[in-house]
């Protein structure tokens, strides 16, 4: 297996472009199912995700084209296939398939989804929309059948804010008759650019960034040309990156409001920030002040940033809290920020982390994230040494050309 091999102490210097959003990327492909021509993305980001959604898309026979940052996907000749296992299995935005096959077929066969297994990851707020829209829903040997002679608008509130029960539900209420209003929907940007996406092809959505969503069904939706929104987790962890590293970089092709909470927490601690219209430079500072960050749904601090941000407190002067109420233990990178020097204290959902050195060391990324926490904390090594990271596949799955973007900044980072 691959690995990162990484030797600390460059500040990080010059300009890195955002791709587009792997989180809205998963959504828009299985949505273009939705509609009976071709859907054209562009800034599609290049990852591992992405290729097995091709293939997905490919076993339902849809036909795709990828030309650097755009994906050309023709459903004409769409089918309504099973898939138990497989791909599905691979990752966990295999879950959109439901809805959008629910809406498109009325009926769906999806092996329950794999991808980053940080902590159980429920979908009940998902089946209980399905349910609510008429189908009929079990769980067959690990897969799950969803069935509708009919799906009909209905009102549904979540118990949990979720983002892929918000999407899910809008995908298949899109082909419902009737309205479907979602309360206690989520609001963060992705579920935003999922329902431009489907409004171009003939949906009737409005209310989404709101905790109400209202989505009239229609009969036929058609082929449009959307381009995906830049990504807010890359781009929040190369603000984290350059500041740990005291670099200045230009973190280009962004939105900075979907950027404000990181910036308000990255500005307390002593970065230097400077926001243009589509760019956020980060100047670091030679010491920083300790903070408490919380993790929530968005607008605030995002739940796919605390890792990285973790390695970044331990680069303050004193104790940092940060506590995650999206998810209560996604905390699997502390045990190898702890080999890393990192003094973390684990105390329910939260970590205490005291600022302090780290070294270099053989670590392991146990998912998508903690392989970002990684990167960051080697990256701010100064003693020498190379920081060896396995575990590199997750990494992969998020981080378009990470090791080329770092390289050009001056880091010594390479694959071995
Ligand atoms: C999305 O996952 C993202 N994934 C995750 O990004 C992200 O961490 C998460 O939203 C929160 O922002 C994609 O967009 C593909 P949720 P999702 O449903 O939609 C609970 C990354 O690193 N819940 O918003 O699966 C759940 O356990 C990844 O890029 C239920 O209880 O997350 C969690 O505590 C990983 N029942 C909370 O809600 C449900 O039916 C939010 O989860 C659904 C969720």
């Amino acid at each position: 297996m691959e690995k990162l091999l990484i030797a600390g102490g460059k500040p990080l210097s010059g300009t890195v472009t955002i791709s587009g959003a792997k989180n809205s990327a998963v959504a828009l492909i299985p949505a273009a199912i939705l509609a009976e021509s071709t859907v054209i993305l562009d800034n599609l980001p290049d990852l591992s995700d992405v290729a097995i959604y091709t293939e997905l898309l490919e076993e339902l026979n849809a036909t795709v084209e990828r030309k650097d940052d755009q994906m050309i996907i023709d459903p004409s000749a769409l089918r309504s296939v099973h898939m138990p296992n497989g791909n599905v299995k691979k990752l966990r935005a295999s879950y959109y398939l439901m809805g959008a096959l629910l809406g498109r077929f009325g009926e769906a066969v999806i092996g329950l989804p794999g991808g980053c297994n940080f902590e159980p990851r429920p979908i009940d707020q998902h089946i209980k929309g399905f349910e609510a829209l008429g189908a009929r829903v079990s769980n067959e040997a690990g897969a799950i059948h969803i069935r509708a002679t009919e799906l009909r608008g209905a009102k549904i509130y979540l118990d949990v804010v979720s983002v892929g029960a918000t999407i899910n539900i809008m995908l298949a209420a899109s082909r419902a008759k009737g309205v479907t209003i979602i309360e206690n929907a989520a609001k963060e940007p992705e579920i935003i650019d999922v329902a431009t996406l489907l409004n171009s092809m003939g949906a009737k959505i409005i209310g989404v960034g709101t905790e109400t969503i209202r989505i009239e069904g229609v009969n036929e939706m058609h082929g449009c040309r959307h381009s995906i929104i830049p990504d807010r987790i890359q781009a929040g962890t190369y603000m984290i990156a350059a500041a740990a590293t005291r670099g200045d970089v230009l973190v280009d092709n962004v939105i900075p409001k979907h950027l404000e909470a990181i910036s308000a927490k990255l500005l307390e601690m002593g970065v230097h920030i400077e926001e243009q219209d589509e760019a956020i430079r980060v100047i670091g500072r030679p010491e920083y002040e300790p903070v408490d960050v919380r993790a929530l749904v968005y607008p605030g601090f995002a739940t796919d940033i605390q890792s990285p941000m973790c390695s970044l407190l331990t680069q303050s002067r004193g104790t940092s809290i940060l506590t995650d109420y999206v998810y209560s233990s996604r905390f699997k990178y502390v045990p190898e920020l702890t080999r890393m020097g990192a003094n973390i204290k684990l105390e329910g959902r939260s970590a205490i982390v005291e600022g302090g050195p780290l070294y270099a060391a053989d670590v392991r990324a146990t998912d998508l994230r903690a392989g970002a926490a990684l990167v960051v904390a080697a990256l701010t090594v100064t003693s020498g040494g190379i920081t060896e990271i396995s575990g590199v596949e997750y990494i992969d799955r998020g981080y378009d050309r990470l090791v080329e973007n770092l390289s050009r900044m001056g880091a010594e980072i390479w694959r071995k």
